[in-house]
């Protein structure tokens, strides 16, 4: 017997919840994509999307009927039926579980949402040489321009589905009026069928997935050395390496990273020392021997034989030109396209070749998104 006439509890609490956190968990970490500041944030909404995900999976095997993927329309011939149906009967009665279209909307976003995830993880381990796939950064950080098309690809073509869903929603509430929009929301739906029988266990189960989630959005954000978040490449010490280099190129600009330009640029950079942007640099301040031990270790740590973000995406932009500003540099450009001219001119900046003015850390080789301030 149903609780209300003519409407059925389709979706208990925890499932209507759930729904929501997989919309706004992808929403947000679309939108946090966009901003490196909010990096963090996007890690953070992309798990709690993963853990949803996972959960909506295991949900379609042990959760209460209209759940489950058993109950799903999945056959090419119940699709057409629902848009022939669709469009010649108006007043139609609907079913309360899934219908055909709502079943392979739901089989797709897990693919793509899933696919979106682990491409992310994976792209986070290569390119960022963070997080739990860090270690494979060395090997595999060839791998990850792949990895962002697949990413990206992902999350656009989930958007448009997402556009898609929202319209068929639309479409059922003002044109067909099964309140259809609000059934995710107060949980009934007026449509044919049982009330759902929704177990302690479902509850169980569905509420410590929302609590796992909002311990995640917490550890990504606040916890500095989070496991998920955990940097491969400790603070580099120049001094140790190669204390000429530290001291005597650290001078004047605090030393930037070898990994930063290719090998044939640092031996032009080191060939112009009499002429080092505007500044003379002979032997009286960098002695011979000192030269020549700063550049061999610029040639042992070039971008060639970095796997950092830097190192492989300038060498790639590059392709045969070696300049040895990183203002010359295609990658370096690009990514700085929406900084105002202006802003480099700020006395707390000066330059754009400044880098550690905006890049916390820079001289320890520190080039992460979450490390980028513009000062005022
Ligand atoms: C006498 C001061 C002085 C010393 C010593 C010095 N530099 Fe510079 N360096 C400069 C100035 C000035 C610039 C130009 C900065 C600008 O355009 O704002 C510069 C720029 C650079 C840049 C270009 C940064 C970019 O991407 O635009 C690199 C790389 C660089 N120096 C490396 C070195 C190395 C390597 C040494 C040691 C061999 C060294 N510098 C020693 C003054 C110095
Ligand atoms: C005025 C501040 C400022 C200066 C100076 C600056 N950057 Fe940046 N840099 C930024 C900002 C802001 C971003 C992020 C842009 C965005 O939101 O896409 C960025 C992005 C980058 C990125 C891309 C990071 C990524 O993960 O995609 C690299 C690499 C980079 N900067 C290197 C440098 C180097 C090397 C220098 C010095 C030659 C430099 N930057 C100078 C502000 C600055």
């Amino acid at each position: 017997m149903n609780k209300r006439q003519n409407e059925v509890f389709v979706w208990p609490l925890c499932t209507r919840i759930i729904h929501w956190m997989i919309a706004l968990s992808f929403i947000t970490s679309f939108i946090t994509a966009f901003f490196h500041s909010l990096f963090k944030w996007h890690l953070a909404f992309g798990w709690i999307f993963g853990i949803v995900l996972i959960y909506r999976l295991v949900w379609g095997i042990v959760g209460p009927n209209y759940a489950t993927f058993k109950t799903f329309k999945l056959s090419f011939a119940e699709l057409r039926y629902y848009f022939v149906e669709k469009v010649q009967n108006r007043w139609r009665k609907i079913h309360a579980g899934h219908n055909a279209a709502s079943s392979w909307f739901t089989i797709i976003v897990l693919c793509f949402g899933l696919e979106i995830v682990l491409s992310g993880l994976l792209l986070q381990g290569t390119q960022e040489a963070s997080g739990p796939f860090c270690f494979l950064n060395n090997d595999f950080f060839k791998a990850s321009t792949f990895l962002f098309y697949v990413h990206e690809y992902g999350a656009y073509i989930l958007v448009a589905w997402a556009f898609i869903h929202i319209s068929g929603v639309l479409v059922e509430q003002f044109y067909h009026k099964t309140n259809m929009a609000f059934a995710m929301v107060t949980g009934y739906k007026r449509a044919e069928g049982e009330d759902t029988v929704v177990s302690i266990w479902h509850h169980l189960f569905a509420y410590s997935v929302i609590a796992i989630s909002i311990g995640m959005l917490y550890t990504i954000v606040y916890d500095e050395k989070s496991y998920l978040t955990h940097e491969r490449f400790a603070k580099i010490d120049y001094a140790a390496e190669n204390e000429a280099y530290a001291q005597k190129c650290g001078k004047c600009h605090k030393p930037y990273p070898p990994f930063m330009l290719p090998s044939a640029s640092w031996t032009l950079l080191m060939d112009g020392l009499s002429n080092h942007f505007g500044e003379a640099i002979s032997d009286r301040n960098i002695t011979q021997s000192e030269q020549e031990s700063i550049r061999a270790y610029l040639a042992s740590r070039s971008a060639e034989t970095s796997s950092r973000k830097l190192a492989f995406k300038t060498l790639d932009s590059l392709g045969t030109m070696h300049p040895i500003s990183m203002s010359k540099v295609p990658y370096w450009r690009a990514a700085h396209e929406d900084i105002d001219r202006s802003v480099y001119k700020r006395p707390s900046i000066k330059e754009a070749s400044n880098c550690f003015a905006c890049h916390e850390g820079f001289e320890f080789g520190i080039l992460d998104n979450t490390h980028i301030h513009i000062p005022q």
